[in-house]
Formats: structure tokens, C-alpha cells, sequence
């Protein structure tokens, strides 16, 4: 199975890369300038020549305050690059798996979203990812959505290694600790988005594998808590490590408004795709020790 991959650096895009080979997976990772999401009419001529069995929708306008100053980027990325990606899919006769975020909803909720909750974005950055996810679903009706949360690995910018970076020259840190989610593994979600774009293959007239699907790490807990547990598996790793100082939302001023609610109910992924991901406790270990592998090699270098 070949898939084809936007977002070469991401996160997510790195996780597939590493996952894909062991399983016979070839994927094909695409980054600028040769993919530009802001340049749609180039992507279906880059896409056509690797012949993808599937296409992954990874890249994305991902700084959520800098949206704020500048709307106008982060639409032509997530909303009209998405769907002319989806459009290049769909012209190929291949499925799109769209990476998406809890960030489409308010989080005023007090349990879980489920897919069929309303979606009510509060910042830039998630109304310009529920434009995206319309024009996805409109251009290629073979797709899936997956919304994510609070997503790290070893790879790139995320809350883990920059609470390992903090801990080298701060005693304690402040994090808040009123905002709830599910700390989700980037590797992770690379191996459930395996499982998905296999079953879309293997499955092509199943309409109930297809549409919106919330994908997080299993069990719940706060970014205080959270950044508690990353200092833990470091100190362990004979890492560093801080005080966490648990604080509100409002100590912490932020451009993009955050919702208090990330928490995504994952069942409808378990019942029609057989995918559940592992509680956030368990994977979150092999990550911190990988990023602390990383800087000693740094170091050393
Ligand atoms: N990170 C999270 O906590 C989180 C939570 C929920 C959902 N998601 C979603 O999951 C997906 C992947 O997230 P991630 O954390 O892996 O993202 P990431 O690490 O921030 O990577 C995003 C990638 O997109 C690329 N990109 C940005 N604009 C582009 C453009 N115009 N054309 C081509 N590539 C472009 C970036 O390239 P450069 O390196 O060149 O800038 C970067 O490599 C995104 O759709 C995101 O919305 C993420």
C-alpha cells in the first residue's frame, strides 16, 4: 500500500513516516515547495505522479494565536487547501483521511463530543478547520475526518518537549489546569490512521466507515496534570524536571481564546473502524524518553 503524506515535517507526518515501513506501508511525505496548500493548482499533477493507494491530509496552519493576526492565511490553508486536496483525492478515485481538531467546538459541553455535537468554533484557527472539514467531505465523498486533541511525540514543536526544554532553567512552572482533554501520541495516531485507510480500501461501499471520527489518546487529565507526569517519566529517565504550579486559564492570557472541554468520545471509532487508541499514560513514556534521547545526542554533539 503507497500512501501520500502532506505536512513532511509534521508531527503527524514524521509518526507516519516511522510507522509505515515496518507494516510494508510506503509512504511518501510531501512539503513545500514541491505540495503548497496555498498553491492548490499544483497538487493534483505532484499527487497523480506517485499514485497513491490513499492521500493524508496532515499539513495544516497549526499556530492557533498567530491565526488570530492573520485569518486570511490560515483559511486559504485549512479550508481551501484542504479541499483542494480532497478535490486532487477525489479526481485520482483514492480516499482522503483529513486530520482535524476538537478545536471545531466550544467546549462549553460538560462530557465528551461526539461527532453529532454542533460544532462552535471560538478562535481562528478551528473555524478556518470546520471550513476545511466541509470542503473535504464536499469534494471527495470518500473520505474520513479525524478529530484529534492535544497531540505530541518526538517530533517538532509540542507541550512536551517544551516543558522539558522549561525544565532546564526553571525550579517550577505555572500550567493551567482547568482546561481537560486527552494528551494523544502523534505515533499513535499514525497507527489508527493505518487501520482507518486500510479498511477504506478493504471496504468500499461501506458508508458507515466514512464521514466524521474523533480520535484521541484513551483517559483524560488537565495540562497541569499533564506536564506532572511528563516530569515524572523524565526524573525516571534520570531527566530533568520542575514543580508544576497549577493555574487558571485567566492567569495565563493567551491571542486564541482555548476551550475548557477538549475531551473527544472516541466509540464511534471503535465500533465502525475497531480502532482505540492507548490510554494517554501508557504511550506518553516512550515519547519523553525518545525527546531526552534526542537533546543528550544534541549535547553531546
Ligand atoms: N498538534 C495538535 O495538538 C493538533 C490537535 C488537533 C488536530 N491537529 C491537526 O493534526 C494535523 C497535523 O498536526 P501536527 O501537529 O502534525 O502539525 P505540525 O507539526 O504543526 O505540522 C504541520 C505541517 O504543515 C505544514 N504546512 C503548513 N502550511 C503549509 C502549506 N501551505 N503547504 C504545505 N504544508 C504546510 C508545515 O510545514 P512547515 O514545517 O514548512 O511549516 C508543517 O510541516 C493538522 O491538521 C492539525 O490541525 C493537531
Amino acid at each position: 500500500m503507497r500512501v501520500a503524506v502532506t505536512g513532511r515535517l509534521g508531527q503527524i507526518a514524521q509518526s507516519l513516516a516511522e510507522r509505515g515501513p515496518p507494516s510494508n506501508i510506503e509512504v511518501l511525505t510531501l512539503a513545500r515547495p514541491a505540495i503548497d496548500l496555498t498553491r492548490p493548482s499544483d497538487l493534483i499533477d505532484v499527487l497523480g505522479a506517485l499514485r497513491p493507494h490513499a492521500v493524508v491530509s496532515a499539513a495544516a496552519y497549526t499556530a492557533v494565536d498567530l491565526a488570530e493576526s492573520d485569518p486570511e492565511l490560515a483559511y486559504r490553508t485549512n479550508a481551501d487547501g484542504a479541499g483542494a486536496l480532497a478535490r486532487a483525492a477525489a479526481r485520482l478515485q483514492v480516499p482522503i483521511v483529513h486530520l482535524s481538531t476538537d478545536y471545531v467546538f466550544d467546549g462549553t459541553l460538560d462530557r465528551p463530543y461526539c461527532e453529532e455535537d454542533a460544532p462552535r468554533p471560538i478562535n481562528v484557527y478551528g473555524s478556518s478547520k470546520l471550513r476545511g472539514e466541509q470542503l473535504v467531505a464536499a469534494a471527495n465523498s470518500n473520505h474520513v475526518i479525524l478529530r484529534t486533541a492535544w497531540v505530541y511525540s518526538p517530533f517538532g514543536k509540542n507541550f512536551a518537549r517544551t516543558m522539558l526544554s522549561l525544565a532546564g532553567s526553571h525550579e517550577e512552572i505555572s500550567v493551567v489546569s482547568d482546561q481537560r482533554g486527552a494528551p494523544t501520541s502523534a505515533l499513535d495516531i499514525a497507527d489508527g490512521i493505518f487501520k482507518v485507510v486500510s479498511n477504506l480500501i478493504a471496504r468500499p461501499q461501506d458508508d458507515a466507515i466514512r464521514g466524521v471520527f474523533h480520535m484521541t489518546g484513551g483517559g483524560e487529565t488537565n495540562w497541569a496534570e499533564f506536564a506532572t507526569a511528563i516530569f515524572a517519566a523524565s526524573a525516571a529517565n534520570n531527566g530533568r524536571f520542575s514543580q508544576v504550579r497549577p493555574i487558571a486559564s485567566s492567569d495565563y492570557p493567551t491571542q486564541a481564546r482555548r476551550s475548557v472541554n477538549s475531551r473527544l468520545d472516541n466509540t464511534k471509532l471503535a465500533r465502525f473502524h475497531g480502532i482505540r487508541l492507548p490510554h494517554w499514560r501508557d504511550s506518553m513514556p516512550e515519547t519523553i524518553a525518545r525527546i531526552l534521547a534526542q537533546d543528550r545526542r544534541n549535547y553531546e554533539r
